[in-house]
């Protein structure tokens, strides 16, 4: 691929912004060469123009670079049942989560969802994700198959489940091994993507399902593990009684060996100070849902409590329960959940979780998370003018801080002009 310039205003993080501000990296009027998809040089135009040796540059006035965003924690097969209105997970799962799932075993529809799910993310400007299949093997490969197209660094598994849960999208603790693994074998690696074993939460899994849920992580290094932890108090109890010899949730997960520096968890609202200090210890990675936790009214989640502990931290949409794929939604009510908690959240915190933080908590920051040189050059051309709202706002902001806040409360996939994934343009908003 050849070389490319993109000039405009830039944005990105290249660290927690509580780091202080050298963890800000900002060019009012900057350039970003990119070749071979991958980010060669980023700074002023000034300083960066003399280099640029002939490559051609497109321009973006008004326009504000950022990188790609990351979604942490996702359900590509659940886009038909968002906003659908329960007051419990545990309910809320028999009534709509699991029907729409067990559409899946069917490829056409597997197919179709995936090609509408992956261009709903580039539409919002999202263009890393990890996310959850259905239990059926077609659902997680026409997923891989649909992201290889399009070139996205997406990670996915087909869930495992094989308890607590209707004949149609169940499978056994032997088929989920042998189905994973040959998924693994097929897609792990291949382009951008990546394999997530993904056991669904500890209600729907045998012992012997998680058991083999962690001799693939064992066998297969590299591999991610995702699954929910403790967002419901139901779900709590049930977990109690389910598990008997485990002193507490997370041990469940700790006692198969799937609390890894490779695993994701999402929601985490009720871990107990002894669990959050475990979870930071193995230095696991968490999805901070917003819009899902407040959606089933599951719970607030505590930033501090959590970046105390030492875990990586991002934010999931978590569609079907969360309900928006935008991450400007999901920055709108994370900085909600803080007020609620008294937890400061401010823009650069904000924009951290949704980009770099996201990138963290899957491990995928020597890849994308931010624009430095040699990441892969997944941005965003924002721009305000299409929300006549933010556009007024804007016009009375001094600060780039000032505009990013109001970006993360009134933004959604208007505010997203161009997504590029690895430097092509993969979708311009109509
Ligand atoms: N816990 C187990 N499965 C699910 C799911 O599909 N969505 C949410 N929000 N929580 C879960
Ligand atoms: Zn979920």
């Amino acid at each position: 691929m050849p070389r490319h310039a993109f000039r405009g205003s830039i944005f990105h993080l290249l660290d927690d912004p509580s780091a202080g501000e050298a963890a800000v990296g900002h060019f009012e009027d900057g350039v970003l060469l990119v070749e071979d998809g991958h980010v060669a040089e980023i700074g002023p135009w000034t300083e960066v123009a003399p280099r640029l040796e002939g490559a051609p540059v497109q321009r973006f006035p008004g326009g504000l670079i950022v990188p790609g965003f990351v979604d942490a924690h996702v359900h590509f097969p659940q886009v038909d049942i968002v906003a659908s209105p329960e007051n419990n997970l545990l309910h809320w799962l028999s009534a709509y989560a699991f029907p729409a799932e067990s559409r899946f075993h069917h490829e056409d529809v597997a197919a179709e969802t995936a090609r509408f799910f992956l261009d709903q993310l580039l539409a919002n400007g999202t263009t890393t994700a990890l996310v959850f299949a259905t239990a059926h093997k077609v659902s997680a490969e026409a997923l891989f198959t649909e992201a290889l197209k399009r070139n996205m660094r997406i990670v996915t598994g087909k869930v495992l489940m094989d308890r607590n849960a209707p004949a149609g999208i169940s499978d056994t603790a032997e088929t989920g091994y042998q189905e994973s693994r040959a998924l693994i074998h097929a897609w792990h690696g291949k382009g951008r993507l990546g394999y997530a074993v993904t056991p669904r939460f500890a209600l729907t899994s045998s012992d012997r399902q998680l058991e083999l849920a962690g001799r693939l992580l064992k066998e297969h290094p590299g591999v991610h593990l995702q699954t929910h932890l403790s967002e419901n108090l139901d779900e709590l109890e049930a977990v109690r009684r389910a598990f008997p010899d485990c002193a507490d949730y997370f041990m469940v997960y700790e006692k198969y060996g799937l609390a890894t520096q490779l695993s994701v968890f999402a929601h985490c609202l009720h871990l107990s100070t002894d669990e959050w200090a475990r979870l930071g210890k193995r230095h696991c990675g968490i999805a901070f849902c917003p819009t899902s936790n407040l959606f089933l009214g599951s719970g607030l989640f505590d930033l501090l409590v959590a970046e105390t502990a030492g875990a990586r931290v991002g934010l999931g949409t978590d569609i079907g329960a969360g309900t928006s794929l935008s991450l400007f939604a999901t920055m709108n009510e994370a900085f909600k959940v803080c007020q609620l908690k008294k937890r400061a959240a401010g823009a650069l915190k904000l924009f951290y979780l949704a980009t770099l933080g996201g990138a963290r908590a899957l491990r995928l920051d020597d890849k994308v998370g931010n624009l430095a040189p040699g990441k892969e050059a997944d941005f965003l051309v924002l721009d305000a003018k299409a929300l006549p709202l933010m556009q007024r706002r804007w016009n009375r902001t001094s600060s780039l801080v000032e505009k990013l806040f109001a970006l993360a409360i009134l933004g959604d996939d208007r505010a997203v002009a161009r997504t590029y994934v690895a430097g092509a343009l993969a979708h311009t908003r109509a």
